[in-house]
């Protein structure tokens, strides 16, 4: 069958699924501090609907997922939709973002069933600035869920931080000495315009190369790790020593969307093509309309088809989604 190709050559293999836009903590770049809306239950896709979408992908080309919330840990039994997953042939990799503050108790359920690789999203070492970031309490839950989750044998366990300027700078070379004292990758990401209260801007970006010559100039060179994966959007490094891994996702400051492989499915099933899409394909609708697989697979591919060459985060035409990051899925 036909890959899912864009018009601009990219081939589609990489599939991040939502299984909720709620979350128990409120990280202020991707929710808003109060009131928040979330979707009804009845309007998520249940763990059957999403298994018949990936089985519908998969002969598109489908080889990877993530799974994504909002908090992915809130959905009541996920290790049960990992147990689903997995068993599709076809899928060569599962994956896990979470915030960690549920992790030490789902760990082992999570890899019986069959999840290897975890991101715990953690922006700071210091506890109150981690209750600044999220408000919310929770840094300890986190830390004890990233040693969880060594312990039962996750690998690679990396930890994702958002950079932003004017928060982030202290936590540098701490999450550098994290890296090398435990073995857990750190990828910082810069700050993206994907906040409920619209309150991104450019210099509150602290950026990629701002961040390697922290650590260069405070522990040790870095150098780029050999056979990296061309269609991840971290590039990694190594201090020169050989001990501790850190990456750099710097979706502002080097775009990598001439490379993405990646869609996107929502909670409440609509499918984007882009993390910044201004469109949606409501899967939801024929799911539940008694739609053919073959009809599903089209409308997968034409939203594909449809996919913009980029993110214009670097021009004056930038439009932000409308749904802030909790409800799209990281
Ligand atoms: N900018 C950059 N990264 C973000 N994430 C969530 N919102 C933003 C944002 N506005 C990160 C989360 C998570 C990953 C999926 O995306 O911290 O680790
Ligand atoms: Fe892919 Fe869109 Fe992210 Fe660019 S912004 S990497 S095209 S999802």
């Amino acid at each position: 069958m036909e890959p899912l190709i864009d018009s601009f050559g990219r081939v589609h293999t990489n599939l991040r699924i939502s299984v909720t836009d709620r979350c128990n903590i409120r990280c202020f770049y991707c929710m808003p501090a109060h009131d928040v809306e979330f979707m009804p239950r009845s309007e998520l896709l249940t763990f059957e609907e999403i298994e018949r979408v990936v089985r519908i992908a998969v002969p598109l080309g489908l080889k990877k997922i993530r799974l994504t919330g909002g908090e992915p840990l809130v959905r009541k039994d996920l290790h049960v939709l990992v147990g689903k997953l997995a068993q599709i042939e076809g899928i060569e990799d599962i994956g896990l973002t979470t915030n960690g503050i549920l992790l030490a108790e789902q760990a082992p359920a999570l890899y019986q069933a069959g999840l290897r690789r975890i991101n715990v999203s953690l922006d700071a070492l210091n506890p109150q600035k981690f209750e600044k970031i999220t408000r919310r309490q929770g840094f300890e839950k986190v830390i004890e869920g990233i040693t969880a989750a060594q312990q039962v044998g996750f690998q690679p366990v990396k930890v994702n931080a958002v950079a932003v300027r004017g928060l982030s700078e202290e936590e540098i070379v701490p999450f550098g000495e994290f890296a090398r004292r435990t073995g857990v990758e750190i990828r910082f990401i810069e700050y993206m315009p994907l906040d409920a209260d619209n309150a991104w801007q450019r210099d509150k970006v602290l950026f990629a190369h701002e961040i390697r010559e922290a650590l260069e100039r405070h522990i040790l060179p870095l150098v780029p790790c050999p056979g990296q994966d061309p269609h991840a959007p971290a590039a990694e490094f190594e201090f020169a020593d050989g001990v501790g891994r850190i990456g750099f996702i710097s979706s502002v400051s080097r775009p990598f969307c001439l490379s993405c492989d990646r869609f996107r499915i929502t909670a409440d099933g609509k499918l984007r093509n882009c993390l910044f899409s201004l469109e949606e394909t409501d899967i939801r609708g024929l799911l539940r309309s008694q739609a053919a697989d073959e009809l599903i697979a089209q409308s997968i591919r034409d939203s594909i088809a449809a996919k913009k060459e980029g993110h214009e985060i670097n021009t004056a035409r930038f439009v932000q989604p409308e749904r802030p990051m909790h409800a799209i899925g990281g």
